[in-house]
């Protein structure tokens, strides 16, 4: 028999990457960013890539053409039309799940625009998931009949729950990015949606009295990932566990901490579309930085003066929520500035609590404290190239991107010892300094006493340029591309016995 070298090539795995958000066509926060650059690196990597999202008016705005590839009938939440369509920014086709009572609104995919959830959530997001399974047996005889279907939080919690009522179901992936969030409904809600009768028990997605689509995508799961190793075992821990923290502990051999990457193509100082100066790691980084920060504060709508580029400015992006911290900032900021030269610039939108405080901390502080309460995508960047220090003060951080972005901004971060910042964030102290690897600063109490102590520490060493050239290149150096959490990933989805 004649013997042959040839290889049988391996049929690649088909992965349905289902999410409530990605970057750039709906974004609220660190999900989009995820869910932009991992489907990406997995198909650089030879998956078989469908992006699976909601049809919100806004992502339908961003497509210049796009294909109707089936109806499908979801009983009592109605008929749903699966489009599909191709964008310069994915390297596969992106699936769209439209019905336009449910996503064709204006604003925030999740609240209205006083910041409410949109009511009818449990209805929108249950279709979402009933299509997605539908696309995960391949319902409408496309011949493209996942290996993987891979979910993202609670919004897409309910997929695995569906599929499991399927013959024969794909391996169920399900990714937390952050368990503090969740839709929550009561049993009227239950009925209304005629969810099968069995998912309302302890043992499937009933929570506490009520039914948890966060608990449903915890449940019905082969593997559950999270977005860093350290926060894969704080979850486990009634302090970080949501109340899911025996449930996790329970399904711990299931659960895995993969740690994010960042687009390295969209975050970057030697090429980024939103710099007015570009800098790579030795190269040209204080004089980039001053023009930066002059044009992020005259697109705040400051004016500029010599004070304010000599100054050591110390940054914040994100969230405006408990989660982050930004209230041990707030009340930080004033002691910081009584006593030392420190500037703050902060971007963000969120509690209007939070931003009456910072309001009033702009205008006490007239040219030292620089503010925009809002949503703005070049300002993010133009902060994170601008500004010396990064504070990331969160209580829990499943994982978190900004700190990632500054470290290769040369913005050395100072963050919470928790979550994804302390897998990221080597704290500079005179072992880490001496083994080249020190690019921050690590604090442990969620108190503005301790985070004032670790700016301070920021501080003293940025008045020592040479220690200070020394942090920003050890962070610039760091490699946080994808393609690395992305392996990890396709491990993942193989683990099931038929690959
Ligand atoms: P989270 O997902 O918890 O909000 P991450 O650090 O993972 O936190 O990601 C937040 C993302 O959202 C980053 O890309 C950050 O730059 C962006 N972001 C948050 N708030 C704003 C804002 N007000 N303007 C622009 N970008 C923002
Ligand atoms: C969540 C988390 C954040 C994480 C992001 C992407 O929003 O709060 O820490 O970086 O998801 O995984």
């Amino acid at each position: 028999m004649a013997r042959t070298n040839k290889k049988r090539a391996r049929p690649k795995t088909r992965v349905l990457y289902v999410t409530s958000e990605a970057f750039p066509l709906i974004k609220t926060g660190g999900l989009a960013d995820v869910s932009h650059a991992l489907p990406n690196a997995l198909a650089q990597l030879r998956i078989d890539v469908r992006l699976l999202l909601p049809a919100y008016r806004v992502v339908l705005q961003q497509f210049d053409s796009l294909r109707i590839l089936g109806w499908l009938d979801l009983g009592a939440m109605g008929q749903v039309r699966i489009l599909e369509g191709d964008h310069p920014d994915y390297r596969m086709p992106v699936w769209l799940v439209d019905q336009s009572t449910l996503f064709d609104r204006e604003g925030n995919p999740y609240t209205d625009s006083n910041g409410r959830d949109w009511p009818d959530n449990p209805l929108r997001f249950a279709a979402f998931c009933r299509a997605a399974s539908l696309l995960g047996v391949d319902a409408l005889g496309l011949n493209w009949r996942p290996h993987v279907v891979h979910a993202h939080d609670w919004q897409a919690g309910l997929t695995h729950a569906f599929l499991e009522q399927e013959i024969d179901p794909p391996r169920r992936v399900y990714t937390i990015h952050n368990l503090a969030y969740d839709c929550q409904f009561d049993y009227a809600q239950f009925q209304a949606l005629q969810l099968p009768p069995h998912w309302w028990s302890m043992e499937r997605a009933e929570f506490y009295g009520r039914f948890s689509m966060m608990k449903a995508g915890l449940m019905f799961s082969d593997a559950i990932t999270t977005v860093s190793p350290t926060y894969a075992r704080e979850i486990c821990t009634p302090e970080y566990g949501y109340g899911y923290a025996s449930i996790l502990e329970h399904r711990r051999e299931r659960l895995q901490g993969i740690l994010n990457g960042i687009d390295t193509a969209v975050w970057d100082p030697a090429g980024d579309e939103h710099l007015v100066a570009h800098y790579s790691r030795g190269k040209g980084v204080a004089k980039a930085k001053q023009s930066n920060r002059a044009e992020m504060l005259r697109l705040m709508g400051y004016e500029v003066d010599e004070a304010v580029l000599s100054r050591p400015l110390i940054g914040f992006v994100g969230r405006l929520v408990f989660q982050k911290g930004v209230d041990l900032l707030v009340e930080a900021m004033p002691r910081l500035m009584q006593n030392t030269d420190a500037c703050f610039a902060l971007v963000g939108t969120g509690e209007p609590g939070l931003e009456q405080r910072l309001r009033e901390l702009a205008s006490a502080h007239h040219g030292r404290v620089f503010i925009h309460l809002g949503y703005s995508e070049r300002l993010s960047h133009l902060l994170e190239a601008g500004v010396d220090i990064f504070a990331m003060p969160s209580r829990y951080e499943p994982c978190g991107l900004n700190q990632m972005y500054s470290l290769r901004y040369g913005t050395p971060p100072v963050v919470r010892n928790t979550g994804g910042l302390a897998d990221t964030v080597i704290d500079a102290n005179p072992a880490t300094l001496e083994s080249g690897t020190a690019n921050g600063f690590v604090f442990e109490n969620s108190t503005p006493e301790a985070l004032a102590m670790a700016l301070r520490r920021a501080l003293q060493a940025w008045a020592e340029p040479g220690l200070w050239q020394q942090l920003m290149e050890n962070g610039m150096g760091v490699d946080f591309a994808w393609n690395r959490s992305a392996r990890e990933y396709v491990q993942c989805y193989r683990a099931a016995p038929e690959y």
